[in-house]
């Protein structure tokens, strides 16, 4: 018989199973009402932005609605980074480059992905990394991820180029395990300051970044001409019909400035350059270790000689980051870096990572490789961007869904189980 013709439609005699004449499974017949009847999933239409974002399976679906609510500038100053972006490729290829060889028949049925981080209990090995201007991003800014986070039960680092500042974010998520993040300006006096008002506010462990001298060459900002707070031109005008309900949040709710600087106008490269001090060296951090009580992590490092001298110079972790390739274009990728810095540093401090983390299989081969935890930015800046705290809560359950899946079917049911001998360079054939 001509398997692909139907039966019915040559006037063919539908059979019963197993009878003579039965038909294969794969023989074609009319559809039965039946049968599809059972196949069909009514939806109720999505009305509400929580059934909008129940919808997204990856990170991309995030960072698509990211793109949609917002600005073209706002978008790139998120999703960009320095100069011919190659960092910022390289930092997820660098993740990808590695294969998974996973056990199988282990009990994986229980997963416990809970973790202490800096002495805190954590739900995961995940730290929500500073980002500035969370305001400009979705008006509910920090205090929407600070409340996300805290639901979480994971950290989050406020930055000091913050749009809320340290009081507001105590204040939206009391029980919350929030960081600050800093720069050193040149006006040490206003440094002093800001450390004293993030200590009031019951902040306990510090960020210090020390990639930052200048800005790095963004080269999407400053072709889209973003400013901070954006100016009103010709051009964000007529942007302002296209996204209509990012430009009414922000127009109706407290001005957009950053929380912590007073100069704010102008292009966000030369506030930077204005504001922060060039001259930071590692006496610098033995000063800070002197002002500062609680916990030190020092973000930027991508060298194990200078992993070395800051856990000498008291920091109780390290961050390796090339500023999720933000700042010198064609830095190392900060997880080529790991297995050589805790070589270095051993277990007299803390190790983590940050840049090109795309999904939770990202955060456990930072693991394998010896982090301790992973920082994620833009992770949580898309689901802000798409919708706000709701989209941060996505962007967390999902990563945190990624991250359990990927020790299931890694054969791995506890943190300490995660090792080198479970990734593999791939090789080059
Ligand atoms: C700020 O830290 C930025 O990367 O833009």
């Amino acid at each position: 018989m001509d398997r692909d013709t139907p039966d019915n439609a040559r006037g063919g005699r539908v059979q019963g199973n197993g009878k003579s004449g039965a038909r294969a499974p794969e023989d074609r017949r009319f559809p039965r009402v039946g049968d599809v009847l059972p196949l069909i999933a009514m939806r109720s239409p999505r009305i509400t932005r929580r059934a909008r974002l129940s919808s997204v399976q990856s990170l991309e679906d995030l960072r698509r609605r990211a793109r949609s609510a917002t600005p073209r500038a706002v978008f790139d100053y998120v999703d960009g980074g320095a100069g011919a972006e190659s960092s910022l490729r390289h930092n997820r290829e660098a993740f990808a480059d590695w294969d998974f060889l996973p056990r199988v028949l282990r009990d994986v049925s229980v997963v416990d992905s809970s973790t202490s981080i800096l002495g805190v209990p954590a739900a995961l090995p995940v730290i929500l990394a500073p980002t500035g201007f969370t305001r400009m991003m979705h008006y509910a800014g920090e205090s929407a991820v600070a409340r996300a986070a805290a639901e979480a039960r994971l950290p989050y680092v406020l930055s000091t180029l913050g749009t809320t500042s340290p009081g507001q974010v105590s204040k939206a998520a009391p029980a919350g395990n929030h960081w600050f993040q800093l720069y050193l300006w040149k006006d040490r006096q206003a440094s002093r300051e800001l450390l004293s008002e993030a200590a009031e506010a019951g902040f306990r462990t510090l960020v210090l970044t020390v990639d930052t001298p200048v800005m790095g060459a963004r080269l999407r900002d400053a072709r889209n001409g973003l400013t901070i707070p954006p100016s009103l031109t010709p051009r964000t005008l007529l942007g302002m019909t296209r996204r209509p309900k990012w430009w009414i949040n922000l127009l109706t709710t407290e001005p957009l400035r950053f929380a912590s600087l007073s100069s704010t106008d102008g292009a966000l490269a030369s506030m930077v350059d204005r504001t922060f001090d060039a001259s930071v060296s590692l006496r610098d951090l033995d000063w800070l270790r002197s002002e500062w009580p609680g916990a030190i992590v020092v973000k930027g490092v991508l060298r194990a000689d200078d992993a070395k001298d800051v856990v000498g110079a008291g920091a109780n972790a390290v961050a390796l980051s090339n500023h999720g390739g933000r700042q010198l274009d064609r830095a190392v990728a900060p997880l080529r870096q790991v297995s050589e810095v805790r070589q270095a540093i051993g277990g007299a401090a803390e190790l983590y990572v940050d840049s090109g983390i795309t999904s939770g299989a990202d955060v456990v081969t930072a693991l394998a490789l010896g982090a301790d935890a992973c920082l994620v930015g833009r992770y949580y800046l898309y689901g802000l961007m798409a919708g706000g705290e709701a989209g941060v809560t996505t962007a967390l359950e999902l990563l945190s869904r990624e991250f359990h899946r990927t020790m299931q079917l890694l054969g791995v049911s506890r943190l300490m189980e995660i090792d080198s001998s479970l990734v593999r360079l791939r090789a080059w054939s």
